[in-house]
């Protein structure tokens, strides 16, 4: 699949497959390789990823989450934190961790397999202090996105969301 197809059918996975082989250690390699060649600000690479396969800390995360839980039933979750010692700006730590985030979601769609991207950021609709204890993130990190992965129980159209209207092309 070229890019720009990866791009064009990317859709946001839900459902798995529970009786599908489980995603296997190079497919999640190439995901995380794929979020560590992401762009970064000033090239500081201030992401680190953590992956969690265990199926109790994965309901967990379904748990204190509003909108987190296919995670309970998914194959495995990427929680995504931004080293606050590596870049002190949060608004960069979030454009390089969502860089990240996409790369990710392109790879595994790539792959065949089904993610969605679930946001965390201070305040969000999950509890955040659960979520850190859970995988041991020391704090000077911040967590600010989940990538949920599974390989797909559902089927999900492609859509066509080019808007001219909110292209602004110069004059003349
Ligand atoms: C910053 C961000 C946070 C998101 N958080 C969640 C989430 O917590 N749970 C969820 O199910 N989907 C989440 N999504 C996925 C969006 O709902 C989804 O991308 C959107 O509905 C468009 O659908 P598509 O990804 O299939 O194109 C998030 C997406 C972004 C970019």
């Amino acid at each position: 699949m070229d890019v720009l197809e990866a791009i064009r059918t990317r859709r946001s996975i839900r459902k798995y497959d529970r009786d599908a082989a489980p995603v296997t250690a190079g497919e999640l390699r190439a995901i995380l390789g794929a979020g560590f060649a992401a762009p970064s600000a000033h090239n500081r690479q201030p992401r680190h990823y953590y992956v969690v396969r265990d199926r109790e800390k994965r309901e967990t995360i379904a748990r204190i989450g509003r909108y987190t839980k296919m995670a309970a039933e998914a194959d495995l979750c990427i929680v995504i934190a931004g080293d606050t010692s590596m870049q002190k700006s949060i608004e960069l730590l979030t454009m390089d961790c969502s860089a990240s985030i996409e790369n990710m979601l392109l790879a595994a769609h790539g792959l065949g397999l089904g993610a969605v991207w679930c946001g965390v950021f201070p305040g969000a609709s999950l509890e955040v202090d659960t979520l850190t204890s859970l995988v041991g993130m020391p704090t000077q990190q911040v967590p600010l996105g989940i990538v949920v992965v599974g390989r797909p129980g559902e089927t999900r159209e492609s859509v066509d969301r080019y808007n001219p209207a909110f292209v602004h092309m110069e004059e003349g």
